[in-house]
């Protein structure tokens, strides 16, 4: 075959069947535990007015600045693919009027944003972001609840070993004063630090405390901490969200380099990562080396690997000035954002299965006539919500059986034409290989019969 002359844009890819299962399992996992909450579903546009991002997210933010995709259409809108969703949400807020609603509202999201950032491991261009906006409530409850939400989910999915990293960076009220204490503490430092936070020091200094480069993480290990420097309300909120995590047995880490990269947030950030796990890269298991006919001399060589680092499988926090910064009133709020893509890694790293479809009955078919009959035949199972595999394309039994037992069915219906033609059907029990020919119009009793007394 010609090579493809066409791919995916980079950092941008095709979720394959195999991989849909992942995503459907960490949508229902979350929903159900939202919908417990009291969360409603809701769904923004993929694209936004650009302004609503450099006046929420902020102008120099690296998100806008560098990582935003914009268009002008055609009406010479500049438009943005959303790179992220709570602005959007807050916008939503605002213009439906969702603060004559009974508060708090409570929201949750899934689906694609967009970042034109450098594509690697964990970072993509398109990826997805389950999400959730507690909004129109200031009290130190929501910002634990939706800690203890986010953790609920990661750990129904299989999680263990979380760790959630938190911090306060204070409001409108304290945070000028503690940048100009860091300023200061940086003054003669400037020189040592990377060409980024040389910039980020006019721009977003609170960034340079989390900067992942080696130098600027050592000169910083010094500098002063942001909750040392809140004023009497945030540090009392901070004080109340740490009390409420403990009382409620949420483990934390107190980060004071976390400072997370948009300008709306106020008071609570956090972030959830997850402790490495040891890969182990097996060059080849002892079974392996024995069937193929080799005497083992010694245990076969096993080399541990720490996990690729993903960076967090979630981040979020309080962002109590949004409303206001996008013209709307005093509308306090919270809320996260999981990044999917990196949660599906980590369930592959972990050797975490998605919940696949079970198949109980394989329909097989021989003949032109049997393979007619079979569409209908599925058609009656479907409606008795009965889930049956088929392989119409194939015309061997042999290679049909094989499949049934590939999915794991358990019982395989054989409709052969001297079958078709009597209006019959076999129903092979695949454990055992017993074989009976039933009536076709008994046939969807019959399995039900079968499969209720499996389930007993
Ligand atoms: P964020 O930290 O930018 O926050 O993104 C949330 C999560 O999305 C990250 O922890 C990460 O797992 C994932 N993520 C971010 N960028 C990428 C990327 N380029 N490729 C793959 N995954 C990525 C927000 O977006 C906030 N809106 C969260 C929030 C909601 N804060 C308050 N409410």
């Amino acid at each position: 075959m010609e090579k493809n002359k066409f791919q995916n844009p980079s950092g941008m890819h095709d979720i394959l069947p195999q991989d849909e299962f992942y995503y459907q399992k960490i949508y229902n996992t979350g929903q159900k535990i939202l919908d417990f909450y009291g969360f409603e579903k809701i769904d923004t546009p993929i694209l936004e007015m650009a302004d609503l991002f450099s006046r929420g997210v902020g102008e120099a933010t690296e998100v806008v600045e560098k990582q935003m995709y914009t268009l002008r259409t055609k009406g010479k809108d500049l438009l943005a693919l959303r790179p992220e969703g709570t602005a959007p949400i807050m916008r939503a807020y605002l213009q439906h009027g969702m603060h004559t609603w009974l508060q708090p509202v409570k929201l949750w999201y899934f689906g694609p944003f967009f970042r034109h950032e450098r594509p690697q491991a964990g970072r993509y261009r398109q990826f997805n972001q389950f999400g959730v906006e507690f909004l129109g409530e200031k009290s130190p409850i929501a910002d634990a609840q939706i800690i203890l939400i986010l953790t609920a989910i990661l750990e129904d999915l299989g999680f263990k070993n979380l760790v959630v990293k938190i911090n306060s960076i204070g409001d409108s009220n304290c945070r000028p004063v503690y940048k100009k204490i860091l300023l200061s503490f940086l003054k003669n430092k400037k020189s040592e630090l990377c060409s980024d936070c040389q910039e980020r020091i006019k721009t977003n200094p609170l960034r340079i405390l989390d900067c992942k480069n080696a130098k600027c993480r050592q000169i910083l290990a010094e500098a002063p901490q942001t909750i040392n420097y809140l004023c009497p309300e945030c540090h009392q909120h901070f004080k109340e969200v740490l009390e409420i995590l403990d009382e409620i047995k949420v483990s934390y880490t107190l980060d004071s380099h976390l400072v997370r990269g948009f300008d709306y947030y106020t008071n609570t950030v956090f972030e959830v990562e997850l402790a490495p796990v040891k890969k182990e890269v097996a060059e080849k298991k002892e079974e392996e080396i024995i069937a193929e006919g080799a005497v083992p001399v010694e245990a076969p060589k096993v080399e541990e690997k720490e996990e690729l680092q993903l960076g967090s499988l979630a981040g979020g926090g309080r962002y109590d000035k949004l409303a206001k910064s996008l013209g709307g009133g005093d509308i306090p709020a919270c809320g996260w954002g999981i990044g999917v893509e990196r949660v599906v890694e980590a369930m592959k790293a972990r050797k975490m299965k998605p919940n696949e479809p079970v198949v109980q009955v394989f329909l097989a078919q021989i003949g032109i006539l049997a393979k007619r009959k079979t569409l209908r035949l599925l058609e009656d199972f479907r409606k008795e919500r009965i889930r049956v595999a088929e392989s119409l394309g194939r015309d061997s039994l042999k290679n049909q059986l094989a499949r049934a037992d590939r999915l794991g069915a358990k019982y395989t219906l054989i409709l052969g034409q001297k079958e078709a033609l009597d209006g019959e059907i076999i129903i092979r029990n695949m454990e055992n290989g017993q074989q009976t020919t039933v009536d076709q119009k008994d046939i969807i009793k019959e399995v039900k019969k079968r499969l209720q007394q499996e389930n007993k």
